[in-house]
């Protein structure tokens, strides 16, 4: 029995510590030092009634901007949930900043709110998208990268898709390094806009290694285009099945023709078939004699190197 009540009046403590802390943020006296708490406070307050769009277009002289914008569909068509909200999805429920004349730390502005925040925000809508269906999970998503860091709503550079800028531009802002990529003597034309980033990559992700697009295998996303190396053929070479592509390949760009991981050919080849009998190795004679230029070629005779409808050792 004692015990039980200790216990409740420790509860207690806590819930009367709680209260300290929230009436402190509230009041906006001490300032908390722990950072979550201090996350907590830089957040605006976001109690209130929903006005609905009109009330908010009496001060923000935005009516024709937003009419055009692709979100004006929630607002217009009153077949979709929220369609009484207007501004309110994204800006939370707006009566205290639209009562206090516009106090901005009443209402959610993405612009400074947390990614966290404003990813929930948009996906309460979007998560229905296949395509964004994962984003917590991809890459992006778990760094806390926010959707309004590649789209901005309002103000698009780029009007399909309302994003900050076109990709590749867009993505080298982050990833640097891939730009040297791009750079390579053979390359994917990405830089030269003949493909994107996004033919390959979806940047809100999904099950695949590297967010690539589609899941049913590594090298999925390379048949869009390459359509001849799929198969299924009746003579596979193994590596192309079971490593992907990017086993031989590198796949954004390389200093090397066909974009290959080596300089020649043959060095490629001998990474695995060093110990092929008869190709190179410890039986002697060899076949092929490696030392002797007519040999070194090896996809002179071996044409067909992604696989082969006929033969066993993909000949032409
Ligand atoms: C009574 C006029 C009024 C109404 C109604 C009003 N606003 Fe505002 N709002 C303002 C003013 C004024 C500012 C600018 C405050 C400043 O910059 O100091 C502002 C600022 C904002 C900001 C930026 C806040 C920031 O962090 O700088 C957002 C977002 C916003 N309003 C959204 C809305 C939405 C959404 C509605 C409708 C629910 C709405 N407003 C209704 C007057 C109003
Ligand atoms: C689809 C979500 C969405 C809707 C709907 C929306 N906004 Fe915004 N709003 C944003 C985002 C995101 C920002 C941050 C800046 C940006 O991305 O353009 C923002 C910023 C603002 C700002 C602050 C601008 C600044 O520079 O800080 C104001 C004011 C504003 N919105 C008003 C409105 C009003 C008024 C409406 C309705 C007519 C509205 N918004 C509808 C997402 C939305
Ligand atoms: C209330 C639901 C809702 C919310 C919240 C919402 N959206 Fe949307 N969004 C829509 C609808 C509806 C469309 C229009 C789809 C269409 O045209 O078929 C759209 C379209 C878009 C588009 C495509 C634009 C185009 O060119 O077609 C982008 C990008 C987008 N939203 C991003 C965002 C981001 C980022 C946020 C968060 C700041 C957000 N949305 C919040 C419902 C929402
Ligand atoms: C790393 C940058 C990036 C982030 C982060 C991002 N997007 Fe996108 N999004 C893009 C790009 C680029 C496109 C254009 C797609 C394409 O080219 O295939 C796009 C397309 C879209 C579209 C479809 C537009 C259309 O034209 O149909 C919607 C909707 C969208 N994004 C919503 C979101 C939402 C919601 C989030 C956050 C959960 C988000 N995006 C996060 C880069 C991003
Ligand atoms: C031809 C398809 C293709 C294009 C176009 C492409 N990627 Fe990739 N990317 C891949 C594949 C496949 C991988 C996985 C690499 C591997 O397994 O060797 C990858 C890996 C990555 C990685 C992680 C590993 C690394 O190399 O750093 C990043 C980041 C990346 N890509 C960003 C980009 C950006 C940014 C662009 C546009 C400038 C882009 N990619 C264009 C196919 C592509
Ligand atoms: C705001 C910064 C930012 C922008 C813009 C951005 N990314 Fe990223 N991206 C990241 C971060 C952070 C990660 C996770 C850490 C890492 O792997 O580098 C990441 C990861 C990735 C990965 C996975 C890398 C791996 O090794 O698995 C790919 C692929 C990628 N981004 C592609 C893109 C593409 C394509 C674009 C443009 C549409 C883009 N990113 C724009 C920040 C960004
Ligand atoms: C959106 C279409 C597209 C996708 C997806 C794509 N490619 Fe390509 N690829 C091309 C085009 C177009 C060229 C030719 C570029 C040129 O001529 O400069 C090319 C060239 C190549 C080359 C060099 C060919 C040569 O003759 O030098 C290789 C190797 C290659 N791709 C491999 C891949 C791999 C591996 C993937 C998957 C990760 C992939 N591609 C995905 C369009 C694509
Ligand atoms: C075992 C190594 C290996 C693997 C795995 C591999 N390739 Fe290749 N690929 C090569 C070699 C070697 C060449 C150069 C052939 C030549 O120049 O005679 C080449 C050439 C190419 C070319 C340009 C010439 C042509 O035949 O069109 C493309 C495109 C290509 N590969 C795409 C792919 C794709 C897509 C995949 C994955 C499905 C893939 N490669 C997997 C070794 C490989
Ligand atoms: C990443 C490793 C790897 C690379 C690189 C590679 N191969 Fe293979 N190759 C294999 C494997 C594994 C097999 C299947 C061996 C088996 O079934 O015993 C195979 C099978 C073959 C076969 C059929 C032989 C048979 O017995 O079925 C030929 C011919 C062949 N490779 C030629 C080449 C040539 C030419 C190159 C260079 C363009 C090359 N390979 C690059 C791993 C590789
Ligand atoms: C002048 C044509 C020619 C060149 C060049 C050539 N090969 Fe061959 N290769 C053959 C012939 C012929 C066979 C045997 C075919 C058979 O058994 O039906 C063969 C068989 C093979 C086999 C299968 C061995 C087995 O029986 O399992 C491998 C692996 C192989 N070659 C790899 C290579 C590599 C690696 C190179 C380059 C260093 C190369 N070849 C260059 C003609 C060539």
């Amino acid at each position: 029995m004692r015990r039980r009540r200790r216990r409740r009046a420790s509860a207690l403590q806590v819930l009367v510590r709680t209260g300290y802390v929230l009436s402190a943020l509230l009041l906006g006296n001490p300032q908390p030092t722990h950072p979550n708490l201090a996350a907590q406070a830089a957040a605006p307050a976001r109690e209130g009634e929903y006005l609905g769009g009109e009330a908010c277009l009496h001060c923000h002289d935005i009516r024709d901007a937003f009419a055009k914008n692709p979100h004006y569909k929630n607002w217009a068509e009153e077949k979709l949930a929220w369609s009484e909200r207007g501004c309110e999805p994204c800006h939370g429920p707006g009566s205290e900043h639209g009562h206090s004349g516009g106090d901005p730390k009443k209402i959610l502005n993405p612009r400074t709110a947390g990614p966290a925040r404003i990813n929930d925000t948009c996906l309460t809508c979007h998560q229905q998208q296949e395509e964004r269906a994962h984003y917590l999970r991809s890459s992006h998503g778990l760094n806390a990268v926010a959707c309004t860091t590649c789209h901005t709503i309002h103000t698009p550079r780029i009007k399909p898709s309302l994003l900050a800028a076109r990709p590749p531009a867009l993505c080298y802002t982050c990833h640097e390094e891939v730009r040297a990529d791009f750079n390579q003597p053979f390359r994917h034309k990405v830089n030269e806009g003949w493909m994107s980033c996004t033919d390959c990559h979806n940047p809100h992700g999904g099950f695949a290694p590297h967010e690539t697009r589609e899941s049913t295998g590594p090298e999925a996303v390379c048949f869009d285009c390459h359509a001849d190396k799929q198969g299924p053929f009746v003579f596979e070479h193994l590596p192309v099945r079971v490593e992907g592509c990017g086993i031989c390949h590198d796949v954004h760009g390389s200093t090397n023709p066909r974009m290959l991981k080596r300089s020649e050919i043959r060095f490629l080849c001998l990474e695995c078939h060093a110990d092929t009998p008869g190709v190179f190795g410890p039986t002697t004679p060899l076949f092929h004699d490696i030392t002797q230029a007519r040999w070194q070629h090896c996809t002179d005779c071996h044409v067909n190197i992604h696989g082969s409808q006929v033969s066993r050792v993909f000949f032409e």
